[in-house]
C-alpha cells in the first residue's frame, strides 16, 4: 500500500477524546497517513486534549467565536472545511459524533466527492429536536457517509432501519473506552481539598435544549441536595458556553460545599469520575465512561441515544426535573442496596479495541 491520506476532522473536546485513539491507530498502521484537521469549534477544551494524547494539528481552522450561533458556525465551517480539504487532497475523511463540525465535515466531503467515515454512527433518540442540534447532525452525516462505525448493535439496527446498506456498517465499540482505558489507570491532577473528605457528587451540564428554565431546575435541585446532606460536596466542571456559565454563577455560587470549577482537563476529570459517589450529567461521553468506572449516573435529560446502560440498570434518566433529581439522588445517597445495584461496573459501549477495528475496516476497504 502507498500511504493513504486519511483526514481526521476534530472540532470539540469530546471529538478529540474519541478521535485520539483512531488517529493513534492510523499512525501505528503501515498503510495510512493520518492528517489531523482541527476546526477548533472549541479552542481551549480542544487544545488540552490534543496535548494529553500527544497529537499535533496538520491544519487548524481556528473557527471558534465567543457565544457562536449555529447558522454562522455552520456557514464558516463549510467554507473553511472545503478549502482545507482542497489543501489536504485526502483519500478519505473521518469525523466522530454529532457536532456541527461533523455535519459540515460530511457535507464538505460530499461536495468534494470524498468518501466519509462516520465514527460513533447510528446513535438516535428518534426525535430531531432532542438533543438539539445533535440528532439532526448525526442523521445528516449518516445519509452522506460511506463507512458507518457503529459503537453497538443498537446503533447498527438504527442505521439499518434508515436504509443504510448492511455492508457499510461496522460494529466496533465506542472509541471513548479506548481513550478512557489509556488515561484511567494513572489519572491524577485532581485537587479535592474543598470536599474535606465528604462524599462527592460530580456535575456536568451543557446541552442547548436545557438552556434557560430546565437548567435552572437542575441547579436548584443540586443546591437543595447539598443543603439537605451536609456530608455531600458537589464538584461542577462548568462548561465555557456563556449560556451555561452565567446561570451556574447565578444559582450555584457562594455555597461552601459547591465547587464551581473551570472545565477540567481530561485526566483530572477522569480522576473526578473515579472519586465521585454519584454523577449527574447531560453529557454523552460521561454516560459512556461512568458505567465502565462503576459509577451510577443520573442523566439530566428526558431521552438518551445511549439506551444500553439504561437497559443494564446502571444509568437512569431523571430529566432536567427538580423533583426527580432530588428523589433519585437521595435514594442513591441513602439506600445502599439501590446504590450497589447501579454501581456494578459494566461497559456496554466498548472493550478498548474500537480504534483498531476502525483501522482494519478502513484498510480492507481502501486497499
Ligand atoms: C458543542 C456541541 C455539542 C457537544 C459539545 C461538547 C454543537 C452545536 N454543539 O457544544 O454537541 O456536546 O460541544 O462539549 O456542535 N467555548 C469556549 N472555549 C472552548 C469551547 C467553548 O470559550 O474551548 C465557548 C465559546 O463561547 C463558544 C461556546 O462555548 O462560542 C459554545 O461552543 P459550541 O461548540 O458552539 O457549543 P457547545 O455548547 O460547546
Ligand atoms: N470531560 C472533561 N472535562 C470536563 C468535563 C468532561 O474532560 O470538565 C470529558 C468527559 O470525560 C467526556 C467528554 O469530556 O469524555 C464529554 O464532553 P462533553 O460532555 O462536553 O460533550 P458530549 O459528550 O456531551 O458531547
Amino acid at each position: 500500500m502507498n500511504g493513504k491520506r486519511i483526514v481526521c476532522v476534530v472540532g470539540t473536546r469530546p471529538e478529540a477524546i474519541k478521535m485520539a485513539p483512531v488517529i493513534q491507530a492510523l499512525q501505528r498502521s503501515d498503510w495510512a497517513r493520518p492528517y489531523v484537521l482541527l476546526t477548533a469549534q472549541h479552542r481551549e477544551l480542544l487544545d488540552q486534549v490534543m496535548r494529553l494524547f500527544g497529537l499535533a494539528a496538520d491544519d487548524d481552522l481556528n473557527i471558534m467565536k465567543p457565544n457562536q450561533q449555529l447558522p454562522a458556525l455552520t456557514a464558516q465551517l463549510l467554507l473553511a472545511l472545503d478549502a482545507a480539504l482542497e489543501r489536504a487532497a485526502p483519500d478519505a475523511v473521518l469525523a466522530q459524533g454529532d457536532t456541527t463540525t461533523v455535519m459540515c465535515a460530511a457535507l464538505a466531503s460530499f461536495y468534494r466527492r470524498l468518501p466519509f467515515g462516520h465514527v460513533e454512527a447510528g446513535l438516535r433518540t428518534g426525535d430531531l429536536a432532542y438533543p438539539f442540534p445533535e440528532e439532526g447532525n448525526r442523521v445528516l452525516a449518516a445519509r452522506l457517509a460511506r463507512w458507518h462505525f457503529a459503537p453497538t448493535e443498537t446503533a447498527r439496527r438504527n442505521l439499518l432501519r434508515e436504509g443504510i446498506d448492511e455492508g457499510a456498517i461496522h460494529v466496533t465499540g465506542n472509541t471513548v473506552i479506548d481513550a478512557l482505558l489509556q488515561v484511567a489507570p494513572s489519572a491524577q491532577g485532581l485537587d479535592l481539598g474543598f470536599a474535606q473528605g465528604r462524599r462527592l457528587v460530580l456535575l456536568t451540564a451543557h446541552r442547548r435544549e436545557n438552556f434557560g428554565a430546565p437548567m435552572a431546575q437542575v441547579f436548584r435541585a443540586v443546591r437543595a441536595l447539598v443543603d439537605r446532606h451536609d456530608d455531600v460536596a458537589v464538584l461542577y466542571a462548568v462548561h465555557p458556553n456563556p449560556n451555561v456559565r452565567q446561570m451556574a454563577q447565578e444559582l450555584l455560587s457562594g455555597h461552601p460545599r459547591i465547587h464551581l470549577a473551570a472545565p477540567l482537563d481530561y485526566e483530572p476529570f477522569v480522576a473526578a469520575m473515579k472519586a465521585a459517589t454519584l454523577i449527574l450529567t447531560d453529557s454523552g461521553g460521561v454516560q459512556e465512561e461512568a458505567p465502565a468506572l462503576a459509577k451510577p449516573v443520573l442523566v439530566l435529560r428526558h431521552e438518551t441515544e445511549r439506551p444500553e446502560a439504561v437497559d443494564a440498570g446502571v444509568v437512569k434518566l431523571v430529566g432536567p426535573d427538580y423533583e426527580a433529581i432530588l428523589r433519585e439522588s437521595e435514594t442513591l445517597l441513602t439506600d445502599e442496596d439501590a446504590y450497589r445495584a447501579m454501581a456494578r461496573g459494566v461497559s456496554p459501549y466498548g472493550d478498548g479495541e474500537a480504534a483498531g477495528r476502525i483501522e482494519k475496516a478502513l484498510r480492507a476497504s481502501l486497499d
